[in-house]
């Protein structure tokens, strides 16, 4: 008999996966005798023990069974039952499945990241992680645990947590709202997902900005949206350019634009609040990262000045905190709030509150908002570095694009063509250097190419070192 195993966990196991196939296979029969355990050890060159506890294991499954003095056989179990032919991958069961499988591969930043670990990564997504503030965390979960309890969770979220977000973004961003309408989402990503189900027919358009979040088109087009994607520039969204037909959803990422890095400006917010009261679309506000401005009040959120309340404010804390967190908010309109709590609760039954109620104490405290002044003059540490540096060591080589607040930049080459850059990231990963195109954000190719720069993951001394590595490369790559 050829019985393969794979390597995979104990070896009994193993052996009992393999016999397991076998028999669902119908290359062992119903009533045919197991191999004695003697001959099958001596046949694997494993220990007679791992067979004994392999053939056990097939008989608690009720796919053998052990008879005294005739060994161990395959059960009668109608095993004939089951096609023996592996399953092969099935045509897409559903319109969901066809849209999904019809997608680009999906990936967090628009690429899919190497395996290999750079020394300097300027990968965009990465969090601004601190000892100190994993250290009180660990601590804020376990006294969490006891607080929390083991019951299911509120599905809108647990209301400490909602009150303190409300009180946060009161104090931080002008935004007021009731923290009754504050619905707990695990992070921006479920957030729009629940939005699209609330809001979408299949074949209703969304409009993305260009460049745009991929992961926020992927889950748009997932849900049967029809795309259109309009461009920005140093205002924002280019409102004129949106589609005169009827337009279900916006999705927009005013406080800086991702990733091309504009700030929206006043005049843009009314025009697009204007165009929606007129076409009645909803406006999907991505606030990923605007907690990252330094100094003052921040600009006013789409949110804050939209009277006919078709803005659905979106905040997240993967950025402020990390992203395995997995949790954000959405401040839902009146209009859409039972809905958007409804789709929640049928989504997930609620976020994790063991998690929510740490995080609620973490804000309370306003151990966030230290926490935030730190990860921004950090940051602004960071920034200037990249501009230092990369002016000094690339000068005439680089654009740096808009680059005042958030954790990253587009770095525009200037001298170089799309092969010149292809050879460019070979070469700098071959340096210990991690960079990423940022063509993959537009809809058609920028004329010159481009690099998204994050700069959260890596300290302000190592972009120096970053930018050098660069800037040999590059001459490399121009000779
Ligand atoms: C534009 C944008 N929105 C939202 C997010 C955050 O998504 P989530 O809260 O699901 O982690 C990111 C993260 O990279 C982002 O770039």
């Amino acid at each position: 008999m050829d019985l393969a195993l794979d390597g995979k966990g104990f070896l009994y196991e193993q052996i009992a996966r393999a016999l397991k196939v076998a028999i669902l296979e119908g290359r062992l029969t119903a009533g045919s005798r197991l191999p004695s355990t003697r001959l099958l050890s001596r046949t694997l060159q494993v220990s007679r023990k791992s067979v004994l506890e392999a053939y056990d294991l097939l008989c608690a499954e009720q796919l053998a069974v052990a008879l005294v003095g005739s060994g161990t056989r395959v059960a009668d179990f109608n095993s004939r039952l089951i096609s023996p032919t592996r399953a092969a991958r099935v045509k897409p069961p559903s319109k969901f499945v066809t849209r999904m499988r019809n997608l680009p591969p999906i990936a967090l930043a628009g690429y899919v990241r190497p395996e290999a670990q750079f020394k300097y990564d300027l990968v965009y997504g990465e969090p601004i992680i601190r000892p100190a503030l994993l250290n009180s965390w660990r601590r804020k979960m376990s006294a969490a645990s006891l607080r929390a309890g083991p019951f299911y969770p509120t599905a809108g979220g647990y209301l400490p947590l909602r009150r303190a977000i409300s009180d946060h973004l009161a104090r931080r961003h002008v935004v007021i709202c009731d923290p009754a309408n504050v619905l707990i989402v695990g992070g921006t990503q479920q957030a729009l997902s629940l939005v699209a189900r609330v809001l979408l027919d299949e074949g209703d358009i969304a409009v993305v900005e260009d460049p745009c979040y991929q992961m926020a088109m992927q889950c748009l087009s997932s849900h049967g949206a029809q795309l259109v994607r309009v461009s920005t520039d140093a205002q924002g969204l280019e409102v004129r350019k949106l589609p005169s037909r009827a337009t279900k959803l916006v999705h927009v990422t005013p406080s800086h634009q991702f990733p091309g890095g504009s700030v929206m400006s006043l005049a843009r917010k009314m025009e697009l609040l204007h165009w929606a009261r007129k076409t009645g679309a909803w406006i999907f506000e991505d606030n990923y990262d605007a907690e990252f401005h330094s100094g003052g009040r921040p600009d006013p959120a789409l949110c804050t000045l939209d009277l006919a309340e078709q803005t659905i404010y979106a905040g997240s804390f993967s950025k402020t905190l990390f992203p395995s967190l997995r949790l954000g908010y959405i401040v839902c309109p009146v209009g859409l709030r039972n809905d958007l709590f409804k789709a929640k609760l049928l989504d997930d039954l609620g976020s994790p509150t063991i998690e929510q109620a740490a995080l609620a104490t973490f804000i309370h405290s306003r151990q966030y908002e230290r926490h935030l002044r730190k990860s921004i003059d950090e940051l602004t540490r960071r920034r200037r570095a990249l501009h230092v540096s990369f002016k000094q060591l690339l000068g005439s080589e680089v654009d740096i694009g808009p680059c005042r607040r958030g954790m990253h930049a587009i770095v525009w080459l200037k001298n170089l063509s799309y092969e010149q850059l292809d050879l460019l990231v070979k070469q700098a990963a071959s340096a210990g250097l991690g960079i990423y195109p940022v063509h993959p954000y537009f809809e058609a190719r920028p004329s010159r190419p481009g690099l998204l720069i994050g700069y959260a993951g890596i300290s302000a001394g190592q972009i120096g070192t970053a930018a050098e590595i660069l800037a040999r490369c590059i001459k490399k790559v121009r000779k």
